[in-house]
């Protein structure tokens, strides 16, 4: 397990909330495929994610355009940088497949941008939102 309960906050939206627990346990069955080495199961939970990051994402675009969130560009354009980044590591994974790469992706990029994007933007558009 890579991310426990409670690493990530609650934001207080129940969409918002309910697509994190999503990508949570997606990032953490990834996790432990990739420290197991079994390179199939990996796989298919790297193509989960990309479904899975894109659903998170676009749910919380659509509440803010719904809700007219003021700062829906620059909340917008944070996801966009991890698009485009989850992608190339998506993409040399599929030539790759080597799971080290993953996993420091995982450890030093992902889990870090998730944390600190839940608390400042996601959290701010929740108080926007409400419930
Ligand atoms: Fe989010
Ligand atoms: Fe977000």
């Amino acid at each position: 397990m890579l991310i426990k309960p409670g690493d990530v906050q609650k934001v207080g939206n129940l969409f918002i909330d309910t697509v994190h627990e999503e990508e949570i346990r997606v990032i953490n069955e990834l996790y432990d495929a990739l420290v197991k080495k079994d390179i199939d199961k990996a796989d298919k939970l790297m193509d989960e994610m990309l479904v899975d990051l894109e659903d998170h994402f676009t749910t919380e675009e659509e509440l803010m355009r719904e809700f007219e969130f003021f700062a829906y560009p620059m909340h917008k354009a944070e996801h966009d940088q991890m698009r485009k980044r989850f992608k190339e590591v998506y993409d040399k994974w599929k030539k790759e497949k080597n799971p080290d790469e993953v996993i420091r992706f995982l450890k030093e990029e992902f889990v870090v941008w998730l944390k600190s994007h839940v608390a400042r933007w996601d959290r701010t558009t929740a108080e926007q939102l409400g419930d």
